[in-house]
């Protein structure tokens, strides 16, 4: 059923027939849900877990390191309580104003071609690859290679993993290994630095703080990228909520609401049981799909409609739910409004001037290419 799901323009229709057979049901040895309540309730039953009971991870054939995304507890929890204080609400809102620079500079015309600009390449991509690379504390002349690599792990999700891929991650591998040894030397302000001296407290070892690292800049920017491209052309697409969000810029925190809802990014999770539970057995995989979750009948009234307006309640699964909730999810939020706000005031005009290109992914839902215009 896997390889039909490749409806990219519209995956929606597949995720329908899915749903029609019922709330979880075993197609081809897999377990199935587009269910929202039993989603949420796999993803936080602990009788679910990331592994394979023989501690094998059913993902990415040992190229990334391993990271707290792919453990259970203890380990998950310690590690993740390591990365926690940098995402903080308190330190997230200290970092608006940069995250508004970053953007601001972005549609400054002589950065947009004369109006006529690539609206992913050129706006939504090298928003968040500004805002991770600066977080983790990599300097500008490293970000390119950064960015690089990020698009290249996400392509991996449904190619697997190529040649390119493992000469890139071996590139970022080093590149990480470089400014570990350089904030060892000389501690800054940064994740690297306080993920550093936790090592030197021997809080993780030197592979959990290289994993984490590759987690926080892969995690970071991939499914960000696609948030805001994702928005911006949904509000474009409708255009009565575009001009009420023009009109009420204080939206913006339900435009980013209603686009991780209507179109998330991260389409698609699953979770391992640990035992039997009901009618699944041990290590079997309960795969989750987000992108149906979030338009169940059973808790969104005209669950295909784009409404920015809605009451989100009870919150879309678009960062997960349970113990890996997403970790940057008040980043990401932040980040989403700021840019949503950014377009609607600097570029109130902004139109669609070319036809989209959708990425060629299940997992990770966005376009590749979005052809605009500011006036
Ligand atoms: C719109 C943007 C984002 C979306 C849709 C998103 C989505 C997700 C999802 C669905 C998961 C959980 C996967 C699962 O349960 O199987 C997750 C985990 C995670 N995300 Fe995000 N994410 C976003 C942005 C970010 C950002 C900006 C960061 C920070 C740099 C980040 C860091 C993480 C981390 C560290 C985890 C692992 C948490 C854990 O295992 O405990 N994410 N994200």
């Amino acid at each position: 059923m896997f390889e039909e799901l490749t409806g990219h323009e519209d995956p929606h229709p597949i995720y329908e027939q899915v749903r029609a057979l019922g709330p979880l049901v075993e197609v081809g040895g897999q377990w199935v849900t587009t269910s929202h309540a039993v989603s949420n309730k796999v993803l936080r039953d602990r009788r679910f877990g990331m592994r394979f009971t023989d501690g094998t991870y059913p993902g990415f054939a040992g190229l990334l390191p391993q990271s707290f995304l792919e453990l259970d507890p203890p380990d998950h929890t310690r590690l993740r309580r390591l990365a926690m204080p940098a995402f903080s609400p308190k330190k997230i809102d200290e970092y608006r104003t940069r995250v508004e620079k970053v953007a601001e500079s972005l549609l400054d015309p002589e950065n947009s071609n004369a109006g006529e600009f690539d609206l992913m390449t050129d706006f939504a991509a090298p928003l968040p690859i500004a805002v991770i690379s600066d977080l983790l504390g990599v300097p500008d002349s490293d970000t390119a290679e950064f960015a690089d690599y990020g698009a290249l792990v996400a392509r991996s999700f449904d190619t697997g993993v190529t040649g390119e891929m493992r000469h890139a991650n071996d590139k970022v591998l080093a590149l990480f290994e470089r400014l570990i040894a350089e904030r060892r030397a000389r501690p800054g302000d940064d994740v690297i630095s306080s993920l550093v001296a936790a090592e030197a407290e021997r809080k993780l070892t030197a592979q959990e703080l290289m994993g984490t690292l590759v987690l926080l800049l892969v995690a970071g920017f991939e499914t960000t990228v696609n948030l805001i491209g994702n928005g911006a052309r949904a509000l474009l697409d409708h255009p009565a909520q575009w001009a009420l969000f023009k009109a009420h810029p204080e939206l913006a925190s339900d435009v980013v609401e209603e686009t991780l809802r209507w179109a998330p990014p991260v389409q698609l999770t699953g979770r391992i049981a640990q035992e039997q539970v009901d009618d699944i057995r041990t290590d079997e995989m309960v795969n989750i799909i987000i992108g149906a979750a979030n338009r169940d009948p059973e808790v969104y009234p005209e669950p295909h409609r784009f409404d920015v307006m809605r009451v989100q309640k009870p919150e879309h699964l678009a960062f997960s739910s349970g113990i890996h909730y997403c970790l940057g999810a008040t980043l990401a939020r932040m980040e989403g409004e700021v840019a949503f706000r950014a377009l609607a005031r600097r570029m109130p005009e902004l139109r669609q001037n070319g036809p989209v290109i959708f990425r060629s992914s299940v997992t990770i839902r966005g376009l590749a290419s979005f052809p605009v215009s500011r006036s």
